[in-house]
């Protein structure tokens, strides 16, 4: 399963080792001027030092070397003593079976697997996903789908945001709506009713006037604390609510998740660890990780080297509640002791840097994780046309919902404009429309370093030309509906014989998946795929322009293009199915 530039590679590496230098020289990449060729080595320039001759004269005797040995590549010495290569047809044929012949076509896996776990999406009971969630969906989903696929062992967990003030705000609240419920009533001894007092409406309405109330009258509040208080120090009649709220949220989460597509094998909240919290802390003191300072047990994470100062981290607030970072502490415990991965990610904005950077070194301190076992898997902000957090035309958060029904409602005005409304019913145009949507959404997003901050704009998202993921469904679109002609007329892939150069080109992209995927893994940096599935459909639609398949005469030739297409779409679909994205049949 060797790649082309590591074919070349050790070739190379030969004819360096055979002049008595070193065959790490002979590292072959692809080109930076592919006009000149398609691949480069630049080794006889490193070498000239070592051996102390001029390059040039190093660079003759590799080409003299390869010329005896391997004469299936083309070597050229340009400028002071750089090597450029082009591979014979056979070279690239014979690439192209072994890529075809392969289910994974052409991709690898890690060496060494690890027991992952990805903690992402971080949704809030009862407050309506935004953008940031949607980016930590579709970056952490793309994640585990590209991990998994390399052979890690991952376990995805949605940890939702269910142990704040909003629950005490959200009880209050409800306590006002319905006083007589017994979940207030402290003298009730149980049980309390299956059935949720609530539905996902009510959630929707009661946070947000809570909230309002709360900040116009500081004893409303106060309330809103100490129900959480109380909640936390367990509450029977609090406890039962709470269940009540965090399922209906998660029944409305689920629909929500799946029809974006994201999968998530934990649906576990901040809520869950409460009860390990206590003997936390007390470990923590007893191991002096922990010491009292203004009444706080707080934790010391500042290095001397820090370039800028780094709050401690506190454990226990002075009016005795565990915080944000005391759950994110006892979640790394409770994973350590059910999953014990090593590596967690948190794909989470980096609005959050320093609340990672606090709750990881605490961790380490304390002996609950080891160094480089920790990672914050960060992202930027989506903006509005003004360069700004994208908000709603009234000026408030966007919501995940809306945003997705108004790709939705784009995708469907341009099929009805393409007339695919006229073949399909109405369930199937459906599920068309959704899957532009969600490509439409994800690609948008993905195709952006995760930290670099990108402008929302819907009517480039979801255009069918350009960088965009409806581009993209329409090529595989494309290439599927060229399959069925063909298979329509009785043809059959064949043997994949390279001559045109658009054939090698598209050889060249094909081969280079499993670096695309590998570059993606170490960066945590999806838009690597994004890069290849985009590339190797621009390779495709050069191929398709310069190389007919169906009218082609010669049986041979057109069997093996139609088997460089079936191939291509095959690691096209692949890799879009690691970004979460489907291609649907027509479009
Ligand atoms: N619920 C949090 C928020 O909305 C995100 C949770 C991120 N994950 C974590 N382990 N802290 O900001």
């Amino acid at each position: 399963m060797t790649r082309l530039a590591d074919q070349l590679s050790a070739l190379l590496g030969d004819a360096f080792a055979a002049m008595e230098l070193d065959p790490a020289l002979g590292r072959v990449s692809e080109s930076d001027r592919p006009d000149l060729a398609p691949y480069q080595c630049n080794g006889a320039l490193a070498a000239a030092k070592q051996a102390g001759k001029p390059p040039r004269a190093i660079a003759d005797g590799v080409k003299a070397h390869l010329a005896a040995t391997a004469p299936d590549l083309d070597i050229e010495i340009a400028g002071p003593g750089f090597l450029n290569i082009t591979p014979s047809q056979q070279l690239y044929s014979a690439r192209a079976r072994v890529i075809s012949a392969d289910e994974r076509t052409g991709a690898g896996q890690v060496e060494t697997p690890l027991k992952v776990m990805i903690d992402f999406g971080g949704p809030n009971v009862a407050k309506p996903m935004h953008v940031g969630h949607l980016r930590s969906s579709v970056i952490g989903d793309s994640l585990q789908r590209l991990m998994r696929f390399l052979g890690h062992e991952v376990t995805s967990d949605i940890h939702l945001g269910d142990w704040g003030l909003q629950m005490g705000q959200l009880i209050t609240e409800l306590e006002d709506e319905q006083p007589d419920l017994p979940y207030f009533d402290e003298a009730f001894t149980g049980p309390y009713p299956a059935d949720a007092p609530v539905t996902i409406e009510d959630l929707a309405r009661l946070y947000p006037q809570a909230s309002a109330k709360g900040k116009e009258d500081p004893a409303r509040q106060e309330r809103s604390r100490k129900a959480t208080a109380e909640l936390q120090a367990g509450r029977a009649g609090y406890r039962a609510l709470l269940k009540h709220f965090i399922n209906v949220s998660i029944a409305a989460l689920k629909e929500d998740f799946s029809a974006l597509g994201v999968h998530f094998d934990l649906w576990k909240g901040e809520s869950d660890v409460n009860d390990l919290i206590p003997g936390l802390v007390e470990d923590f003191k007893a191991r002096g990780v922990a010491e009292l300072s203004d009444g706080a047990w707080i934790v010391r994470v500042a290095r001397e080297d820090d370039k800028k100062e780094l709050a401690p981290l506190i454990l226990v607030s002075s009016q005795g509640s565990a915080l944000y970072a005391t759950t994110d502490l006892a979640t790394i415990q409770d994973r350590r002791d059910t999953i014990n991965p090593g590596l967690i990610l948190y794909v989470v904005d980096l609005g959050q840097s320093d609340h990672f950077e606090q709750v990881f070194r605490a961790a380490v301190k304390a002996g609950l994780a080891s160094e480089g076992g920790l990672e914050h898997v960060k992202f930027g902000t989506v903006n509005g046309p003004d360069g700004k957090r994208l908000r709603t035309r009234s000026g408030g958060t966007f919501r995940l919902a809306d945003l997705i029904e108004e790709a939705r409602e784009r995708a469907r005005a341009r099929l009805a404009e393409a007339g695919l409304g006229e073949t399909l019913d109405a369930d199937a145009l459906e599920d068309v429309a959704r899957k532009v949507a969600n490509a439409a959404i994800k690609f948008a997003d993905l195709q952006n370093y995760r930290t670099t901050n990108y402008i929302f704009e819907m009517d480039r998202f979801v255009s069918f030309e350009g960088k965009t993921g409806p581009y993209l469904l329409y090529q595989a679109v494309r290439i599927k509906s060229l399959l069925r002609k063909a298979a329509g007329e009785g043809l059959e892939p064949g043997e994949i014989s390279v001559s045109a150069p658009e054939e090698a080109a598209l050889v060249r992209r094909l081969d280079g998946f499993h670096g695309a995927l590998m570059r993606a893994h170490d960066d945590r940096a999806p838009n690597h795929i994004c890069e290849h599935v985009y590339g190797l459909s621009q390779a495709f639609s050069s191929f398709y322009a310069a190389c007919p398949i169906l009218p082609e005469k010669d049986e041979a030739v057109r069997r093996s293009r139609l088997a460089l297409a079936a191939l291509t779409l095959k690691q096209l679909e692949l890799g879009l199915s690691l970004i979460g994205v489907e291609a649907p049949e027509q479009m």
